[in-house]
């Protein structure tokens, strides 16, 4: 299989991107969820030493892929679809590049203001802060439930290809025999 995409199918590189963020981001909106409802510091602690390490990951790996469309690549045809379908498909991809963008800004936005680095992952044995005294507590909260409804808006859609349909959408988006 090509590294790069054909005008029908995604090639190596795009396709391991797209499954890899998207296994971090259920980690991340697991881990998130979890580690806000906790309030144990020490048991927090713990869940952020996951968080914030795959936060920093799905971030570079956005900014490779933002890279990699740019620079090297060039995404398949449009599958046949209502302009409807493929506005609203276009901007759902759009609004991922924002939100897991915003995420990451807001998560490493909340690291610096409170301090709490040394917490985390120095072992320091002092409580951890309340994040939403942090203002980008906010702008992360809301973009937890923003991705959230993204997320089931995009595999509402490749399932309803995959099933309904029955087109390539989803097969083109796999590793190719
Ligand atoms: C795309 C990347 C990320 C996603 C999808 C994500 C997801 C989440 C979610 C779902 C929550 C729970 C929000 C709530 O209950 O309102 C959360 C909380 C949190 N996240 Fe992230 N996150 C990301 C990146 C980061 C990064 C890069 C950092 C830090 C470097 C970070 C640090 C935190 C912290 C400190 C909390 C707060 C926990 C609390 O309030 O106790 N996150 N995240």
């Amino acid at each position: 299989m090509a590294l790069k995409s054909t005008t029908d199918h995604y090639g190596t590189v795009a396709v391991t991107i797209h499954w890899l963020s998207a296994l971090l981001i259920v980690v991340l909106i697991g881990s998130g969820f979890r580690a806000a409802g906790i309030e144990d510091s020490a048991a927090k602690a713990g869940i952020l030493r996951l968080h914030l390490p795959l936060g920093i990951a799905i971030l570079l790996l956005t900014l490779g892929r933002v890279g990699w469309w740019w620079f090297a690549d060039k995404k398949p045809a449009s599958m046949p679809m209502p302009t409807w379908q493929d506005r609203s498909s276009r901007t759902v991809h759009f609004l991922f590049y924002v939100v897991i963008l915003g995420m990451a800004a807001s998560g490493i936005g909340m690291m610096v203001l409170s301090g709490a680095g040394p917490i985390i992952f120095g072992g320091e044995a002092s409580a951890l802060p309340d994040f939403w005294d942090y203002l980008p507590r906010i702008p992360h909260g809301i973009g937890a439930r923003l991705i959230l409804v993204l997320f089931v808006i995009h595999v509402g859609a490749a399932l309803y290809h995959h099933w309904l349909k029955k087109d390539d959408l989803l097969v083109r988006m796999w590793f190719a025999k």
